[in-house]
């Protein structure tokens, strides 16, 4: 079941909301305007709050039904963060799109809130805080995503193998928000 599940969730991460929702709405698309990211960050740029709000909640979707699917079907926790992982891949290299897809932040925080809501709570935390703090969604990602680790690493170690992984992935995938940051150009709210 477990190498059933694993292309299938990269299948459904895949499936890109920005992108998809910008071609429904007919509005901008996410990969020309902005940040040129498809993600709910950038779509709440170029936009609005509505279609933002939507991608939110369909990429964090996509990562958290894969994880609940696996725990379902009882594969274990170290499975399950596989299985959300290739979920989260989608979303990175989509299938449908080229293999151009986003920074993977949503889909996580899905990922993590099936696997193990309390990481999730502090992920979600971090991640406000330093918002408030900054008005900076790359920097609370950025934060929030490492944060998690030593709570797996205690609560959770067979799921840390993935996690590292995925974490790794979502900072390579930030790098020139890291390079705006340092440059002092990164986009705030
Ligand atoms: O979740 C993506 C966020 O961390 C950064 O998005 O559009 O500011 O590069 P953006």
């Amino acid at each position: 079941m477990f190498w059933l599940l694993v292309p299938l969730a990269y299948l459904l991460g895949s499936l890109s909301f920005a992108i998809l929702l910008s071609r429904l709405s007919g509005g901008p698309d996410p990969r020309a305007s902005g940040s040129g990211n498809p993600g709910a960050t950038n779509m709440l740029r170029v936009a609005g709050r509505k279609l933002a709000i939507l991608t939110l909640l369909g990429d964090l979707g996509k990562g958290l039904l894969p994880v609940l699917v696996a725990n379902l079907l009882g594969l274990d926790i170290r499975q399950q963060a596989w299985v959300g992982l290739a979920a989260v891949i989608g979303h990175l290299y989509p299938l449908y799109f080229r293999f151009k897809g986003g920074k993977g932040v949503a889909t996580a925080a899905g990922m993590l809130l099936g696997l193990y809501p309390p990481a999730a709570l502090l992920a979600l935390a971090a991640w406000a805080l330093t918002f408030v703090l900054t008005r900076t969604s790359s920097l609370a990602s950025l934060i929030a995503t490492p944060l998690t680790l030593p709570l797996l690493a205690w609560q959770q170690p067979a799921a840390l193998l993935p996690m590292c992984a995925l974490t790794g992935l979502i900072v390579w995938r930030h790098r020139s928000n890291l390079r705006d940051l340092f440059a002092g150009r990164e986009r705030h709210f």
